[in-house]
């Protein structure tokens, strides 16, 4: 951890840095990716929040090439096909959803709230910023045909798949510009507007 903190400072990089350093990468060099990279990506997953510290996530990993084509043709062919880089992406990393704990479910139900899609979500940026971080690209996928990855990985019908990430190395090295709102359209201090 603290050689990780010093390789930041090293690079000079700070949270935004690292934050407007990311970006979906849509289009990936055709090299692996090493697993140290891989594992040090799902460790900062494992630390992320959660509601009543469920944790409520599960990552499988596919790098093995002929089951990631595989898997890529069964998730992205056809009407979703507009996803079709991800064919480029060396790794693709499922994000399953698992069993909240009860207090956690609960309230969500009493709140109306999925907090369980919250956590997910928020699980897998830390996934995504480690891995920029260390210089890899990635793009969270929420657009893919479900049963089709499922039947392909064996995965049990009542198990859902949230996100796919494809991770790899950008074959484009510049980071484009954000498109986004500005900060007075997204923020206010203490009233609504
Ligand atoms: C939950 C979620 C689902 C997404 N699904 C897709 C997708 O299916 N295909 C895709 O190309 N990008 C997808 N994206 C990426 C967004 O389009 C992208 O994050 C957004 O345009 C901002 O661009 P940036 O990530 O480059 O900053 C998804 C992002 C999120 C957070």
């Amino acid at each position: 951890m603290v050689k990780y903190l010093y390789k930041l400072a090293e690079i000079n990089m700070n949270f935004l840095d690292l934050a407007n350093k990311r970006y979906s990468v849509r289009n990936y060099k055709d090299s692996p990716v090493p697993k140290e990279q891989l594992e040090r990506c799902i460790e900062a997953a494992r630390l992320a929040p959660s509601a009543c510290n469920s944790q409520p996530w599960k990552f499988i990993i596919v790098d093995q090439p002929q089951l990631r084509n595989h898997l890529a043709k069964a998730a992205f062919e056809g009407l979703l096909d507009f996803n079709h880089f991800a064919f480029s992406a060396p790794v693709l990393v499922l994000v399953v959803s698992q069993k909240q704990k009860i207090s956690a479910k609960l309230g969500g139900i009493v709140k109306g709230r999925d907090f369980r899609l919250m956590d997910i979500a928020i699980a897998a940026e830390h996934f995504c910023l480690q891995a920029a971080e260390l210089g890899l690209g990635t793009c969270m996928l929420g657009w893919f045909n479900q049963k089709k990855v499922r039947k392909t990985l064996s995965i049990p019908t009542l198990e859902r798949v949230e996100l796919i990430i494809s991770v790899g190395f950008a074959a484009n090295e510049t980071t484009p510009d954000k498109k986004r709102k500005p900060t007075s359209e997204i923020s206010s201090y203490n009233s609504f507007s």
